[in-house]
């Protein structure tokens, strides 16, 4: 028997227990006539001391068993002399009588602690060592909990887990597919899954009424702290409901998480259409653990001679409490980070509403005191707040405020980490213009449906047009998002025409749907959370890359199995592939 107990149980209730313990030498002290392990399992750490004078056997392989060896120990719980308040089992120890090393560890290339000395690099080269932090491992727990809450919480909502194919046909959703080559098939290409939207489709279609899934997702796109190009969603999709049903049983399943992981009870998450969210914070993922909504400023400060503003499209601000006080190096340094080429203004203007009711500016030259005045009172800013405004073309503006509105949020203010503000981003637009290939594509994907009211921009002006689409947005995160299907084959022909797929085009992609909804469809919908960005919120993780347990690093490489690689000749024939060097 390898134990009787694990590290994490036991108590003062086992003094005079005998036990049998399996687990990590985390940290091996010699006292003279005396040794002291830590012994850790995923459960916890107990400590163990070893006596010469009592067990002089266990005693001598004790001396040597070396940091991250596995042992297994056989002894007597007794009470501890000297009690650790920090751990559940430090009213005890465990005097060892044997103890075996089950398998002798070399020197770890970084320690295995909470506060561990490694670099990124070789955390991920040695994942698996880096997975025994007890910090590290708690994440990937909770991960294993939430799914199986999930899980419950559906199939008690009558949802079927059903899984669909990985080996699939390219689907266009924005990102680029992972392709994999077909030996069989010779010169023919399957891809991996960007999402299993079009078999969830079909499965409404079939009439299994209620989906979901937690299943990988594969998109070959460039990577940062909240994306990886393999992921989880948790993907879902519901026939015979309307946009509402949708967001109450997801936003029910959002709170119980938050209440069963978290608990905090969340009120009912506000609605917010696109156009707000744009306009009011320069994004469609809008923060809202702090204010500084977007101030219009533009008919106020033009025409007075100052060519920045004059010429601009827009001249928008947003006043920063205290920032009054701001010294001139804070200023310079909000200044510069617009400037940086991926905010991408071209400076920034600042008006101080100092507390005893002067004001200060660096537009001083072009407007007077009164004139400043009047449009700080206008827009309601407060003695004690700055105005920071910037001006341009009008989407570049709103981005570059929006950014500067998280930046001051985030590092200046700072925030709470315990505060969870959840919204749901409505009516979105259906299209949306790509810049990179010069045409308008679906915004959501091609199979989200117009808004009834909108249905007649479509011949017109479809880029008017809005989408059932919706976003579930926490803390500035886009943690899910959905839409209410299209399940009539003529308006799916439509939105392809809108986004300039030819009929035979739209055949050749998505003949199989189209076909689909021939033979009699519900009204359906859906939605997918990203599962990662919502367990990585939920542990105030930095990165998604905390919460997966085996991560591509930012080249989407695995250093530790190192993939990708390189594949021999023979694999090359076998596939019918030439690889240029
Ligand atoms: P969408 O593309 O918005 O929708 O994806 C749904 C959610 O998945 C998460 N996500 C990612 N997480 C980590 N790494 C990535 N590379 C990544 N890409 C997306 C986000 C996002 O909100 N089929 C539709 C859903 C539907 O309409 O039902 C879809 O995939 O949290």
């Amino acid at each position: 028997m390898y134990r009787t107990h694990t590290c994490g149980e036991l108590n003062i209730k086992h003094v005079n227990t005998s036990v049998t313990l399996s687990g990590w030498v985390q940290k091996n002290r010699a006292l003279g006539g005396m040794i002291f392990i830590d012994l850790r399992d995923r459960y916890g750490i107990t400590q163990l001391s070893f006596h010469q004078t009592h067990q002089e056997k266990a005693f001598n392989i004790a001396k040597e068993a070396s940091r991250e060896s596995v042992v297994k120990i056989t002894g007597k719980v007794i009470e501890r002399e000297s009690k650790n308040k920090n751990l559940p089992t430090g009213d005890i120890e465990v005097l060892v009588d044997e103890l075996a090393v089950l398998s002798k560890a070399k020197i770890p290339p970084f320690t295995i602690l909470e506060d561990t000395d490694g670099g990124e690099e070789d955390r991920m080269k040695y994942r698996y060592l880096d997975l025994r932090r007890p910090n590290v491992q708690e994440k990937i727990i909770l991960r294993s909990k939430m799914a199986i809450e999930i899980r419950n919480f559906l199939n008690n909502a009558h949802f079927l887990e059903i899984e669909t194919p990985f080996l699939i046909k390219s689907t266009p959703e924005g990102a680029r597919d992972f392709v994999v080559p077909s030996r069989m098939n010779p010169t023919e290409f399957y891809a991996l899954p960007q999402s299993p939207q079009t078999f969830k489709q079909l499965l409404m279609v079939s009439g299994f009424d209620r989906y979901f899934q937690i299943v990988r997702c594969f998109r070959d796109e460039d990577l940062r702290a909240d994306r990886q190009p393999e992921f989880t969603q948790l993907d879902c999709e519901m026939a015979f409901v309307t946009q509402e049903d949708v967001l109450q049983t997801f936003e029910a399943l959002t709170k119980h998480m938050f209440e069963t992981f978290l608990n905090k009870t969340l009120e009912d998450f506000p609605r917010m259409p696109y156009k707000e969210a744009i306009e009011n914070y320069g994004s469609d993922k809008p923060d809202l653990r702090f204010d500084m909504i977007f101030k219009d400023l533009s008919s106020d400060f033009k025409g007075q001679g100052f060519q920045v503003f004059d010429k601009a499209e827009i001249i928008l601000g947003i006043a920063v409490d205290q920032a009054a006080n701001y010294s001139r190096k804070q200023i310079d340094g909000l200044t510069d980070f617009v400037k940086k080429p991926q905010i991408g203004a071209k400076g920034m203007v600042y008006v101080k509403y100092l507390e005893d009711g002067s004001i200060k500016s660096s537009i001083d030259k072009f407007f007077t005191q009164t004139q400043l005045q009047k449009i700080l009172e206008i827009h309601k800013v407060k003695k004690g707040q700055a105005l920071f405004i910037l001006a341009g073309q009008v989407a570049s503006t709103r981005k570059a405020l929006g950014e500067l509105r998280l930046h001051i949020g985030k590092n200046i203010i700072g925030v709470d980490s315990e505060i969870f503000k959840p919204l749901w981003v409505t009516d979105f637009p259906l299209l949306e213009y790509n810049e990179e290939h010069n045409k308008w594509h679906a915004m959501h994907h091609p199979f989200t449906s117009p808004k009834q009211e909108d249905l007649h921009l479509l011949d017109s002006e479809p880029h008017l047009a809005r989408a059932n689409a919706y976003d579930l947005v926490v803390n500035g995160v886009e943690l899910g998002g959905g839409s209410i299907r299209i399940h009539q084959s003529d308006l799916q022909e439509k939105v392809f025409e809108a986004i300039g797929f030819t009929k035979q085009e739209a055949k050749k992609q998505f003949g199989f749907l189209m076909d689909a909804f021939t033979y009699g469809a519900p009204p359906h919908g859906g939605i997918a959370f990203g599962f990662d960005r919502w367990v990585s919120l939920f542990s105030h993780s930095d990165s998604i890359r905390e919460v997966i347990a085996f991560p591509k690093n930012n080249m989407g490489k695995d250093v530790m199995i190192n993939a990708p690689s390189k594949i021999d000749q023979e694999q090359l024939n076998e596939l019918a592939l030439e690889v240029k060097a």
